[in-house]
Parts: structure tokens; sequence; C-alpha cells
């Protein structure tokens, strides 16, 4: 294990010596949020943009925040490597308590962990992914960047046993997302995503994405996709912080358009590979 510097509850230790107590809620119920913030050569990407979706996580789960945001970038900072691309995993749990109980404890204190790992950058990228679509089990909150992913685990899973990338997730006939990323379609030569709501986690990837599509006169849509149209779309891009904008070529077996990566994904790369580099 690389024995790296982490950030737990005020003091910078090497993860080996990071150690929360099996009373942490975290640990226990799932009781907390997270976020995933990459930084491009030491520079965390849209930092305001992910305290946002943190201060929204945190007051959906009634909890406190612990830090400001420069707090935040002070406890961040020095986890970052000028040299690297990172991604920076924050945990925020509701904290240890004397006992288990389902019902939030009176007075206890936040557990605050940090942590960086390289951005990997996905191996298949340029020839794209599969993926399967398969039911949107989740509870109703997925806005919120809750740790409690037992269900976003166990459909990723699926996916990865049938040699897939990502499982698409389908509630009602409608696409919502990805098990850890938003979706894209190019449909009738329009960029759609769905619209947000309880049922997507705001993606910041995403919205970066409808930026610059914004920006660059890409004519694009937040809609509902329903799982019918998405099998006739002629591209399928999966959004995230840690794997970008990964284009996906073949949906339930099935070769999405030619089954390569589409112009419109080559475009929208390389205009979002120049603009998290201008950053
Ligand atoms: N997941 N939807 C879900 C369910 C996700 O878990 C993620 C990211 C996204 C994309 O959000 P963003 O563009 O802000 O990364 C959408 C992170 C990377 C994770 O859980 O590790």
């Amino acid at each position: 294990m690389d024995n790296k510097t982490v950030y737990l509850n005020g003091q910078y230790l090497p993860l080996t010596e990071a150690k929360v107590s099996v009373l942490d809620r975290g640990f226990l119920f799932g009781d907390g949020i997270y976020e995933v913030i990459p930084a491009y050569s030491g520079k965390l990407f849209h930092f305001e943009d992910h305290m946002e979706r943190l201060e929204n996580s945190l007051s959906s789960i009634r909890l406190v925040n612990p830090h400001e945001r420069a707090q935040w970038l002070e406890i961040l900072t020095p986890l970052l490597d000028a040299g690297r691309d990172q991604s920076v995993y924050l945990q925020i749990t509701r904290g240890v308590s004397d006992k288990r109980d389902h019902a939030f404890p009176e007075k206890v204190t936040p557990t605050v962990f940090a942590m960086c790992s390289d951005i990997v950058p996905l191996a298949n990228l340029e020839s794209g992914v599969k993926a399967i679509s398969i039911d949107d089990s989740r509870w109703e909150l997925c806005n919120v960047k809750a740790t409690t992913l037992l269900a976003n685990i166990l459909l990723r899973q699926q996916a990865v046993e049938k040699g897939c990338a990502e499982a698409v997730l389908v509630k009602d006939g409608y696409v919502t997302e990805g098990a850890a990323s938003n979706i894209f379609a190019v449909i009738d030569g329009i960029l759609i995503t769905p619209p947000q709501g309880t049922e997507i986690l705001p993606g910041i990837t995403r919205n970066v994405i409808l930026d610059i599509a914004r920006q660059n006169s890409i004519p694009y849509s937040e809609e509902i996709i329903s799982l019918d149209a998405l099998q006739t779309a002629s591209e399928i891009w999966l959004t995230s912080s840690t794997r970008e904008i990964v284009p996906v070529v073949q949906l339930d077996n099935e070769p999405i358009a030619n089954g390569k990566p589409g112009p419109i994904w080559e475009a929208m790369n390389q205009l979002f590979q120049a603009y998290k580099r201008s950053q």
C-alpha cells in the first residue's frame, strides 16, 4: 500500500496510521456524505461548485458544515501534488457516538477524512466502453452524495461481471444516470442529458460539459431520455470527475451507431481537455 499522507480530524497522517472508531456512524450506518474533486497539476477543478454540492449534501442529511470554504481549501491543499493529476476524496460522517442508535446522537463531532489518488485515464478510452442497462434500484435522494452506496456498488458490480465499464440506470422506462456517472446521448444531432432533480447527482463534469456546449454552439437539451430513445442514439457518453467523458460504444451487447466513439465526443473531449488545462 502506498503510505501517502491523508487528513483525518485535524491531523495529517500516513494512511496506515489513520484510524476511525468502529462506533463511527459512517462505519455503522453509512451516515455521511462525500465529495470527489479533481485537481489538475495541483489546482482543484471547479472547487466552488464542489463546495456548493458538499454544502447541499450536508444540509440534506442535517449535518452542520464543520468548515468554511476557505478552511476546506487550507485542509485539502497540502494533500495535492503540483506534478500530478489527482482526485481528492473528502468524507464527512456524523461522527462517533457511544452507542448504536439509528436516531442522531445529541452531541457528536463529525469525522472529517480526506485523501488524494492519482487520476488514471481509462485504458480503452479512445475505443470506447461497453455498458448494460439495468433497473435503478436506488433511493429517492440521488442528488445527495451520500456514502451509503450499496445500491450503486451492486449495480456497478453487475456491469463489471458482464465485461462492462458501467451500468446505465433506468427508472420507469427512463434513463437516470450511471452507477457512478452522469449520462449524455446524442439523438438527432442534439446532445441530451436528463434534467437535474432528486433522481440524479448534479455532476460537476455534467455541468461543465453543458457550459462548453453552450459556449461552442453545440446544440444541447436537458430532458428525459427513454431507454428506447437511448437505444437509437448516435452517441452515448458517461461523465464523472475521475473518468471525465467516456464514450459508450455498446449497450446491452448492441453497437451504438457504428460501434466507435462519435464525432461530437471527439470534439467535446478536446474542448474539455483544453478547458481543464486552462483553469
Ligand atoms: N462519482 N452520478 C453518480 C451516481 C456519481 O457517483 C458520480 C461521480 C457522478 C458524476 O459526478 P461528478 O461529475 O461531479 O464527478 C454522477 C464519483 C466520481 C465517485 O463516487 O467516486
